[in-house]
């Protein structure tokens, strides 16, 4: 195995370990259907565990992808490369940012609300929160689609 296969046996196992537990995380909040306070918590509790798995594989993806790049520069001169890695650090910002300033006031109400009902603030604060990873999650199915089929 060449140390460029190596790169790329990594980086598919990264896709793979770190982008699906990555597409699952609102899901698991939703579909898990928390009807307590206590079951809100304890979703957020495992979410925040998977993303730690996602932003291992997330930064091993990036790492690797432009290794990849620099071992053959003709990536670079490709419009899936160039547009793929532009989308990846799109998304990437969106932590930071958008990402950010949603969970923030969800956190605090998870901290510091007393009651055992989940309060009806919530909900709007999650579906604001659930819109932006959801378009982070599309962002990434289209980086997945231009790595697979290299179309341009
Ligand atoms: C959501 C993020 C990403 C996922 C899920 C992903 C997934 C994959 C997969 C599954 C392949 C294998 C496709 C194949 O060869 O048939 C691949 C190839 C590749 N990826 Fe990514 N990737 C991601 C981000 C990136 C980024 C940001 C870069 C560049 C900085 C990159 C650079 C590459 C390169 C150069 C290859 C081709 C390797 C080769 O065929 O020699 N990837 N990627």
């Amino acid at each position: 195995m060449t140390f460029y296969e190596f790169l790329v046996f990594l980086h598919i196992f990264s896709a793979i370990l770190g982008m699906g537990p990555g597409f699952v995380m609102s899901f698991v909040v939703t579909r898990s259907n928390p009807s307590n306070m206590t079951e809100l918590r304890h979703s957020f509790a495992i979410r925040n565990k998977l993303h730690i798995i996602t932003m291992v594989g997330g930064t091993l993806l990036l790492i690797t992808g432009i290794w990849m790049g620099f071992l053959n520069t003709y990536w670079f001169s490709q419009g899936w490369y160039v547009s793929s890695l532009f989308l990846f650090l799109v998304a990437l910002a969106f932590g930071p940012t958008l990402l950010k300033s949603r969970s923030k006031p969800i956190k605090e109400l998870l901290r510091e609300y007393k009651e055992e009902d989940i309060p009806e603030e919530y909900n709007q604060l999650s579906k604001k929160l659930f819109f932006v990873e959801h378009i982070e999650n599309i962002i990434f199915l289209i980086i997945i689609a231009l790595m697979i089929l290299k179309p341009f």
